[in-house]
Order: structure tokens, then sequence, then C-alpha cells
């Protein structure tokens, strides 16, 4: 139930801290290892690669996990989407390893790719909300993300749960490899600050919906930029705000914008930059300089360490390959406050459902 909420986006915003925690709890074995099923990391460790396949905002958490699974475990991923990887398979590795992520579990694109996994009989892992569903039932592995129900249509805490759900995996079958960067990464410990640093920037509602105010009233389109993982974080920001405020919104990788992009960009038009590299962010502040001086409004959300006074949204710092499940929060609260703000029902967007069940 959504109690004293208004809408179950806001509340399942507000739970991410508290899905966090509940990880940490689940996979944490008496002996402060992480739970997998010994025959899941056999499979692993043999694979020669990950296939992530996935929609929608499950497909954007495993971009953002592509990088923390690949240090970790110095195994490739390829991040597939379900609608176009079942119809025009690629040439797979010798070994492949088949990840689907999927909150409901039922995702018909999804399925479709695993019913044919399944025949070609390659080991497959469900990464997924809701115990006993089709594509957990189906596939050979199954990992709970333990967020609790969702129940807006555009996805949350899901995201930020199979982001470290991947992340607790990652660890797991790094540490049996033993990978150097694997021993380092205190996944417990980093997800208890992950959660906190979310605390911190879902108690800056008021300035976020003051922000989004000033920034998003009355624009027809909006561009979200970054690089690497803000630019995966970017992507996912954009889903959130078109398919709930009806905002033309876009990710784009910030050095693209030169190469097409740019010529999107009008007086007042808003560009969001998201920042948490240290090795890319002066790149992406020299991009939004550009689309500045071609009239844009731009906003900068930044991780602390890179932040410079006249930055909107300063995000907690919290390990390298962990900032999107903090950087997304106030993306997240910009599509809500966006939504609100043009008075359309948060939770129940036309023409979506919440689960897809034609493919
Ligand atoms: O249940 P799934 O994770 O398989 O759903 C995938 C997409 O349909 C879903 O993430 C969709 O994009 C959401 N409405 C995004 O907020």
């Amino acid at each position: 139930e959504k109690g004293t909420y208004p809408y179950y986006m806001l509340k399942e915003i507000d739970e991410q801290p508290a899905v966090m925690r509940r990880l940490v709890q689940e996979y944490q074995a008496e002996n402060g290892a992480i739970k997998l099923d010994q025959e899941l990391v056999d499979e692993v460790i043999t694979s020669d690669r990950i296939y992530i396949v996935a929609c929608g905002t499950s497909y954007n958490a495993g971009l953002a996990a592509k990088q923390l699974i690949e240090k970790t475990t110095e195994i490739p991923v390829e991040v597939h989407l379900s609608s176009e990887f079942g119809y025009n398979m690629p040439l797979l590795s010798q070994k492949p390893f088949f990840i689907f992520l999927t909150q409901s579990g039922e995702t018909a694109d999804s399925r479709q790719v695993l019913v044919q996994i399944n025949r070609l009989n390659h080991p497959s892992l469900t990464i997924t909300n809701v115990a006993g569903s089709t594509l957990s039932r189906e596939a050979k592995y199954t990992l709970l993300l333990h967020a609790g129900p969702e129940i807006a249509v555009a996805s949350t805490k899901a995201y930020t749960a199979q982001i470290a759900v991947l992340a607790l995996f990652a660890k797991g079958i790094g540490e049996v490899k033993q990978i150097a960067a694997a021993k380092d990464f205190d996944v417990f410990h980093e997800l208890a600050l992950v959660a906190s640093a979310m605390e911190t920037m879902i108690s800056e509602k008021a300035v976020i919906s003051q922000l989004t105010e000033d920034y998003l009233t009355g624009t027809r389109n909006a561009f979200y930029i970054g690089r690497g993982n803000d630019y995966y974080v970017s992507c996912e920001a954009s889903l959130k705000l078109k398919e709930i405020s009806y905002i033309q919104a876009e990710g784009f990788a910030a050095g693209e914008l030169k190469h097409g992009t740019i010529a999107l960009i009008e007086d007042g038009t808003p560009v969001i930059g998201v920042i948490t590299e240290a090795h890319t962010g002066a790149h992406t502040r020299g991009n939004l300089k550009e689309v500045e001086s071609r009239g844009a409004k731009t906003v900068v959300i930044v991780s602390e360490e890179l932040a410079r006074p006249t930055d909107q949204l300063v995000l907690p710092n919290v390990h390298p390959l962990l900032t999107s499940l903090v950087s997304v929060i106030p993306t997240q609260l910009i599509a809500y406050f966006a939504t609100l703000q043009r008075g359309y029902d948060v939770d129940k967007p036309r023409n979506l459902a919440k689960s897809v069940t034609v493919e």
C-alpha cells in the first residue's frame, strides 16, 4: 500500500536505501562471503563471455553494471536489447553465459530470447523481483532483487536493485577467480555507503523540485549527457523523464554531441550533465560549455570530489564502480516532479503497461 504517499513512484524512490541494506543482509553468508550457488559460480567462471539481455530500464541497468562486472571478474560483458537480440542473434562466443534482467520476470521480448538460449543449451541466470515468475522458472538459475513489489509503471528501485545484485554477483565471481579488483572491492561495506548517499539525495526533494520547475517548465525536450557510466545513467534518466512527463528526452554520450545532436540545441533547451568520473569530467564540462554557448540552460549533477561551487546537484562520493546507484536518484526525482508539475498521473503514464507481455 502507498500509505501517506501521493504516488507509488515516490514511495519506491524512497525505499531504495532500505533495499540496498536488505540486499546486503540477503546476500551475506555467515562467514561474510557472498551467497551464490556453487554450480552457478562454476558455470560463470568457466564461461568466456557474459551476455546480458533485457528491455527498457532493466537494459539500462545492465549497461550501468557492465564496467563493474568486467573489472571485478575479467570476463567480457555484452549488453543487448531482447527485442533485437532474439531476431538478429550475434555470433556467440565459445562458452557464453546469459543473464536476463527483468523486474517482472514476465517480459515477452526477454522470454523469447531465453527460449532460444535454452534450445541451444547455454546456461542462464534470471535476476528478477518476482520469485516463481516465468523467466525465473525457465532459466537455470535465479537471483532475487528483494526490492518488494514495484507498482509504479516507471521503474526505480528495480533499476538500483539490479545494479546492486550484479555488483554482489561480480564480487562473488571475481573473488573465486582471485581478481585483485574484486579482493579490493568490499561490496557489503560499499553498498551500505551507497544507502546513506541515496538518503542524502532523497532528502534534497525540495531543491530538486525547484530545480525541475526552473529548468523544465514548458520545455518540449531535454537532454542528459555523460560519458562512460554517466552516459548509461543519462540513458536511464531520459527514459524515466520521457515515459511519465512526456518531455521528449534523450541521453547522449557527451562526446557525440558535436557529431550531430548539437543541432537540436536551441535557446533555453535544458541539458543536464552527469559527472562522476574524474577522467571524463573535464571533457563533459567542455561539452556543457559548447551547448551553453548555443543557448542551452545547463544543470550539473556531480560527485562531491569533482564539484565546483556553481554546480546545482552534488552527490556524496561512493565507490567509483557504484556511482550510478546514487547519480540516478536525482534524475528519478526530476522525472517525478516534472510529471507532477505538468499535472499528469505519475504512476500510470498513457500507452504503457507495467509488464509487457507481447513481443
Ligand atoms: O519487467 P522488466 O524489467 O522485464 O521490464 C522491462 C521494461 O518493460 C521496463 O523496465 C520499462 O522500460 C519501464 N516502464 C521503465 O520504467
